[in-house]
């Protein structure tokens, strides 16, 4: 952990639980992004990762726009930052939503299937549209984390149904087809990335062939991967910036697009509570933190263990003697009555006392807001956003709601 966010950790009081964003190094974080990408590779932020405000607007000067899921998604941006690009994609777009798209401005409408490309036919009236067709391309993806493609799956369309999305096209005119997207899988390495955007890429030229479509735009997604057992193994982004320059060599007039999100986000955020109580059970010891999967859900989600640092905290000033656990595993559980409330489990730890903190990493993307707040009715977190290396307790104390 960075001295100046420790410091800050040190700092919190009542204020725990709390989400603390280390700013500066998300803005270091998605610069090493950027440096590494070639320039015809556009780089949009996929929102729903995180969509704090103060985190969008560090992200907003290094990326070239936003990908959104959602109505509330497109608000969310466009209030903050009128002149963004934005592509809105994602399933189940209702009449509405693809108005207020529109209405908006977004850039790219990425269409999900020909039902939804019916129904932006019917609320055009006499605006154009550019979009981009979701495939499911039929290719082979090894496991990873989450597989939105390859395979039967509600999302982006089935190849057997692009000639008609085609059709539909030509015969309306007001709408500008400018290529494809194809966001198939999420926790891939740069490897396995590459090799998925080569498969995309044969598929897509044979297809852009043969219906003698110029293929000028394809957005290849997120899903670079994150290894929450290890968070030094970040995702290798110079390599994937050196197999995206190979392929935009072969394809001279392309503009490829990505859109991650928790390999952006996830660094930045951080966690951060308190152990109530410690207790042995049939030998084997856990620790109960204030808080829990409420605030954090993403292991419970992911069925990982949060990374975690203890922050010693020496105040003890009851009279009894301090529960702690020591030179042994312990599960950390929160306060919910769900023996699914797990936030890490059998770690080893030194020393655990009650009191002392834990400070979660990677708490920065599909963290808080995938999180199921009301549950038991405990208050919510604060937040916290660390803005200035040279000063540790910038804190603006801005309560972000979900
Ligand atoms: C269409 C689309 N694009 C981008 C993303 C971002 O993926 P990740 O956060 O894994 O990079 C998602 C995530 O679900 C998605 O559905």
């Amino acid at each position: 952990m960075r001295a100046t966010l420790l410091h800050h950790v040190h700092q919190l009081t009542d204020d725990l639980p709390a989400y603390v964003y280390d700013l500066p190094g998300l803005r270091e974080h998605v610069r090493t992004i950027r440096a590494a990408l070639p320039q015809r590779v556009q780089l949009l932020y996929a929102a729903k990762a995180n969509s704090d405000p103060r985190v969008l607007q560090v992200l907003a000067e290094h990326v070239d726009g936003f990908e959104v899921a959602s109505g509330g998604e497109i608000r969310h941006v466009r209030g903050l930052f009128p002149g963004a690009p934005i592509a809105f994609g994602g399933p189940g777009k209702t009449p509405a939503e693809l108005t207020q798209a529109l209405d908006a401005g977004v850039e790219r409408l990425h269409i999900e299937s020909e039902h939804e490309l019916r129904t932006l036919t019917t609320v055009l009236g006499d605006r154009i549209a550019d979009v981009l067709l979701r495939v499911n391309v039929p290719v082979t993806i090894r496991p990873v984390a989450l597989a939105m493609g390859g395979g039967p799956s509600p999302f982006g369309l089935d190849p057997s149904q692009l000639g008609r999305c085609l059709d539909i096209i030509a015969a309306d005119g007001r709408i500008r087809l400018h290529g494809l997207h194809a966001h198939l899988a999420s926790g891939l390495d740069a490897r396995a990335h590459l090799a998925l955007v080569d498969q995309i890429m044969s598929w897509a030229d044979r297809w852009a062939h043969q219906r003698g479509i110029p293929l000028t735009e394809v957005n290849i997604g997120g899903g670079m991967g994150v290894d929450y057992a290890d968070p030094r193994d970040v995702f290798d982004w110079p390599a994937f910036g050196i197999g995206l320059r190979r392929t935009l060599e072969r394809h001279p007039d392309l503009t490829l697009r990505i859109e991650p999100g928790r390999s952006v986000t996830a660094y930045c955020g951080w966690y951060v509570t308190q152990v109530l109580d410690i207790k042995f059970s049939r030998g084997e010891a856990f620790a109960v933190l204030r808080g829990g999967t409420h605030h954090l859900r993403t292991p419970a989600a992911k069925q990982h263990d949060q990374p975690f640092e203890v922050v010693p905290d020496d105040s003890w000033h009851q009279p009894w003697t301090r529960p702690e656990a020591r030179d042994e595993p312990v599960t950390l559980v929160g306060q919910l009555c769900t023996p699914k409330d797990v936030l890490a489990r059998r770690a080893m730890v030194d020393r655990l006392r009650v009191g002392d903190r834990i400070a979660f990493a990677m708490a920065g993307a599909y963290a808080w807001n995938i999180s199921h707040h009301e549950f038991l009715m405990h208050p919510h977190p604060t937040f916290h956003h660390i803005d200035d290396a040279d000063a540790p307790i910038a804190d603006t104390h801005a309560v972000q709601t979900a």
